[in-house]
């Protein structure tokens, strides 16, 4: 802006000039006005290298429509959220990790269960646990389970039965009550298996 205004004077100036000064000075107001014009055609030449490069990179770095079309995203990063439902089964299978299970470290698991189940025959947010191996499903007198427990109730929570449902009850059974992720530790689940087996 000051450029322009000063530019602006200089052409003022150059106009006011007396006749006889004019031949002496005119020359360097001249001087002076295509200085400031190249000055600002500089600033507005870069302005617009700007400009376009900042077209160019938007060309460059988006993918699909301009802007507001309907952009597709161009990659998208695997966070591994929402591995529950579809859980990845790595390493050794499950019947030899639980032969080798470890009860007193599942008994610690057993924390992250505590706010709904008991093991002393009592229920709580959800039915009582002990026994619960190698027990009928949805088998616990005076509980109220979902219609998707009661679906299964002619089948037996066997070690293995366990290990999917508690990998990701809603994956196992779509529309359990039991709200509650998952483990995605095979060991873990193993450990917890072998655990509730000793609460009889
Ligand atoms: C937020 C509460 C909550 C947590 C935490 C929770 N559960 Fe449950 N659980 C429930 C409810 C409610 C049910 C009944 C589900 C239904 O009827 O669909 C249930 C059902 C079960 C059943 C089926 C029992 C039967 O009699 O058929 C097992 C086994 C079980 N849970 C194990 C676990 C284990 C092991 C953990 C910890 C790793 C755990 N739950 C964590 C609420 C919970």
């Amino acid at each position: 802006m000051r450029l322009v205004a000063l530019v602006y004077l200089e052409i003022r100036h150059g106009k006011r000039l007396e006749p006889a000064k004019e031949n002496a000075e005119v020359g360097r107001n001249m001087f002076d006005t295509m200085t400031m014009t190249k000055v600002v055609g500089a600033g507005c030449g870069s302005l617009l290298v700007f400009l376009l490069g900042g077209w160019a990179a938007d060309a460059l770095y988006t993918t699909g429509g301009g802007h507001g079309g309907d952009s597709k995203q161009a990659y998208t990063i695997d966070t591994g959220a929402g591995d529950a439902a579809a859980p990845k089964e790595e390493g050794p299978p499950f019947a030899e990790v639980y032969a080798s299970a470890d009860p007193a470290a599942g008994e610690k698991v057993f924390g992250k269960c505590k706010a709904c189940h008991k093991v002393d025959g009592t229920n709580g947010t959800g039915p009582h646990l002990n026994g619960v191996v190698d027990r009928q499903k949805a088998h616990v007198d005076g509980f109220g389970y979902s219609d998707a427990l009661k679906g299964m109730a002619d089948q037996t929570w066997t070690p293995e039965n366990l290990n999917a449902f508690l990998t990701s009850p809603k994956a196992y059974a779509p529309g359990t009550k039991m709200s509650f992720a998952g483990l995605p530790k095979e060991q873990d689940r193993a450990n917890i298996i072998a655990w509730l087996a000793t609460q009889k």
